[in-house]
């Protein structure tokens, strides 16, 4: 089977915005402003090898072939509820794509994920997925989230975080050698809560301020 790449972004602006959506006294106002920041900057190395076609067009001086992106349009989809944080950016930067949401959380007692929603577009099949979740901490929602996206037969998938932990790695790795993962910081490890350290916290309550 293929092996897995990992690319960690650590281009000095994503690395800066990270730095100040880790800090607790960021607001959320703030923290949503640099997520979706963060996401377009993402979002431009997720895509780096979409395949480009030349077309005819005419500038005000000449005729010319020039490229645009080829092939069926990019689905993206959230794992809610924090995702939709990336999903934002991303979508400003990749406007015409279809979007799909997977609705998992973790049981608090085993940390195992528990599916409550799930809407895709109808044509993924033959389309690339990029899922998005900003935290991969145990990774066990990520893994069910891409195993339910995998039964629907899209070309390709790909997954992007903002922060991962070296057992989320290992754990998709494991199960999905084929997904490539993008993140812009692997941490240290997981906590007993498995909340990754020294991570930003709950993203979701940070973008939404629920807590
Ligand atoms: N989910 C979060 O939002 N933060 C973590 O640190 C782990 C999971």
């Amino acid at each position: 089977m293929a092996r897995q790449q990992l690319t960690v972004v650590n281009h000095p602006l994503v690395q800066h915005k990270l730095t100040l959506m880790r800090m607790e006294e960021t607001p959320s106002a703030e923290f949503r402003r640099l997520l979706r920041e963060l996401s377009m900057l993402l979002a431009y190395e997720v895509t780096r090898d979409l395949p480009l076609r030349m077309v005819d067009i005419k500038t005000p001086v000449t005729a010319t072939k020039s490229p645009v992106i080829d092939g069926k349009k990019i689905t993206l989809v959230s794992i809610l509820r924090a995702g939709n944080g990336i999903l934002d950016g991303m979508l400003e930067l990749i406007p015409s794509a279809r979007v799909g949401h997977i609705g998992i959380y973790r049981d608090p007692a085993t940390l195992t994920p528990v599916e409550y929603y799930f809407k895709m577009p109808p044509d993924i099949a033959q389309r690339d997925v990029i899922v998005v979740d900003p935290m991969l901490a145990t990774g066990n929602s990520a893994a069910a989230a891409i195993a339910r996206i995998k039964g629907l037969k899209p070309t390709s998938i790909k997954f992007v975080c903002l922060i991962a932990s070296p057992e989320g790695v290992d754990l998709l790795r494991e199960e999905h050698p084929d997904v490539p993962i993008f993140t812009a910081s692997v941490d240290e490890k997981l906590n007993d809560h498995g909340y990754i350290v020294p991570g930003l916290g709950d993203a979701g309550d940070r973008i939404y301020g629920t807590k």
